[in-house]
C-alpha cells in the first residue's frame, strides 16, 4: 500500500514538471490572464483588423487592466481572413497560450469556423466584427459587441417606405451578412406595399461590381439597396460614379457598412446625400464619442474610427468587466460576467443581451454630409434599443 502510493505521487511529480518542462503547467495564480485576438491585419479585410486592432490598444492603454493582482495581456495574431487559420490559430490560444477569451473575427467565415473549438474547450468567444445573425447560434460561448444584418437593414427599408420609394433593386456580397441583408431589407419593403425588382449578389472575394451596375441600370430602380463588408465601400462608389448611376436618378440606400467612416472622407461627391443605417458614425453626437474620438485618432496618426473599431472597443471591456466579475475565472463563469452588461458606449447606449448573447442597440438613419470640409455620417433618426430580428429564440 505504502509503496503504492509512494510510486504513485512519485509519478504525479514527474507529470507535474514534464508538463511544466513543456510549457504546459496550468497557469499560476500570478500569470497574466490572456486574451487572443484573432483579426485579418493583411488580406482584404485589413481595415477591420487595423480598426480593431488600435482600438483594442487604446482602451488597453487607458485602463491598464488587473484582475486579483493579474496583468491582462492581449495576444493578436493575423488570420489574413482565412477561415482555417482562424481555427488553428483559435485552436494555438486556446491549448499553448491558455486564453480566457478569443475576440476579434472579422469575417462570418472566421467565426463560424471557430465557434466548435469555443464550445469544446468553454472558452468565451467575443465578435467584434461579424454581423451575421446567426453566429451567437454557433456556440452558446459566442457574445457579440458588433451588430447584426437584419438588425440594420429593417430600419433602412422603414425609412424608405417613409420616404415613398417603392420599386428597388437589392445588391448585396454573396455570403452569410449579405444573404441576410437581402432577406430581411426584402421583407420589409414587401411588407410596406414596395417591390424588389431584381436581387443581385457579388462575390466576397475580389468583386467587380460594374456587371451588376449595368444590370441596375437597366432595370431602372427608383433606389438601389446595398451591403459590402467593410473595405468595399469605396471601390463601390467610384464604380457607381463611373456608371453614371448617380445621375441616372437613381437613389443609393445601404447599410453603413458601405459609407465606412475608414474610408468615407475619399470618396467624393459622389456619396454626398447617400442615406443608410447603421449602429455607429464617428460623427455620433455625444461626450463619450467625442472622448473616444479624439483619443482614437490621437493615438493612430489621425486616423478616423469606424463601426469596426467601436465592435472592439466595446468588446475589450465587455471582456475585462467580465473578468473582474468572475475574479479571473474563465469559461461558464466568465460568460456569465459578460452576459447582462449594460453599458454607454460611443456609438450610444449598448446592452449584451443575457438570453441571446447579442448587442441590443439603436440603429441611426444617417445621410452623407460634409461637415468642416470632411464627409461625415451625419445622424437624423434613430430606432431605440433594437434587438436583433434575425433570432429564432
Ligand atoms: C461579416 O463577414 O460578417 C461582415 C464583415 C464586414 C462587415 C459586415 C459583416 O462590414
Amino acid at each position: 500500500m505504502h509503496y503504492r502510493s509512494l510510486s504513485h505521487h512519485l509519478c504525479a511529480v514527474t507529470l507535474t514538471l514534464g508538463l511544466g518542462l513543456g510549457g504546459h503547467a496550468v497557469a499560476a495564480d500570478t500569470d497574466p490572464l490572456k486574451i487572443g485576438l484573432i483579426l485579418p491585419m493583411t488580406g482584404q479585410q485589413s481595415s477591420t483588423g487595423r480598426q480593431i486592432d488600435a482600438a483594442v490598444k487604446l482602451y488597453m492603454a487607458q485602463n491598464h487592466p488587473t484582475i486579483n493582482g493579474r496583468k491582462v495581456e492581449v495576444i493578436v495574431k493575423d488570420d489574413a481572413g482565412t477561415p482555417d487559420t482562424t481555427r488553428r490559430l483559435a485552436q494555438e490560444l486556446v491549448v499553448n497560450d491558455k486564453v480566457v477569451a478569443l475576440a476579434g473575427f472579422g469575417i462570418t467565415p472566421s467565426a463560424m469556423a471557430t465557434a466548435p473549438i469555443a464550445t469544446q474547450s468553454k472558452t468565451p468567444m467575443v465578435v467584434m466584427a461579424a454581423a451575421t445573425s446567426a453566429i451567437t447560434e454557433a456556440s452558446p460561448f459566442v457574445i457579440r459587441t458588433s451588430f447584426t444584418l437584419p438588425q440594420v437593414s429593417v430600419s433602412i427599408a422603414e425609412w424608405a417606405a417613409k420616404n415613398n420609394i417603392k420599386k428597388v433593386v437589392t445588391l448585396v456580397s454573396d455570403y452569410g451578412p449579405g444573404i441576410d441583408a437581402e432577406k430581411y431589407f426584402a421583407n420589409r419593403m414587401v411588407l410596406n406595399g414596395g417591390q424588389v425588382i431584381d436581387k443581385l449578389r457579388t462575390p466576397l472575394r475580389a468583386p467587380d461590381f460594374a456587371p451588376v451596375l449595368q444590370k441596375v441600370r437597366d432595370a431602372a430602380p427608383e433606389a438601389l439597396f446595398v451591403f459590402l463588408p467593410s473595405g468595399q465601400g469605396a471601390l463601390f462608389m467610384k464604380q457607381f460614379a463611373e456608371r453614371g448611376l448617380d445621375k441616372a436618378g437613381i437613389r443609393l440606400i445601404a447599410t453603413g457598412d458601405v459609407t465606412d467612416d475608414d474610408q468615407l472622407n475619399d470618396m467624393g461627391d459622389v456619396a454626398l446625400g447617400v442615406v443608410t443605417s447603421h449602429h455607429y458614425s464617428a460623427n455620433h453626437k455625444s461626450a463619450a464619442n467625442q472622448k473616444f474620438v479624439e483619443a482614437f485618432k490621437k493615438a493612430n496618426n489621425g486616423m478616423r474610427p469606424n463601426f469596426m473599431s467601436v465592435g472592439g472597443y466595446d468588446g475589450i471591456r465587455v471582456i475585462v468587466e467580465g473578468l473582474k466579475a468572475s475574479k479571473g475565472q474563465g469559461g461558464e463563469a466568465l460568460l456569465a460576467g459578460m452576459k447582462g452588461q449594460l453599458f454607454e458606449s460611443p456609438r450610444g447606449p449598448v446592452l449584451i443581451d443575457g438570453q441571446t448573447r447579442d448587442i441590443v442597440q439603436d440603429v441611426y438613419i444617417r445621410k452623407v454630409e460634409r461637415v468642416g470640409g470632411e464627409l461625415h455620417n451625419v445622424e437624423f433618426d434613430v430606432q431605440k434599443a433594437v434587438k436583433d430580428p434575425g433570432k429564432t429564440k
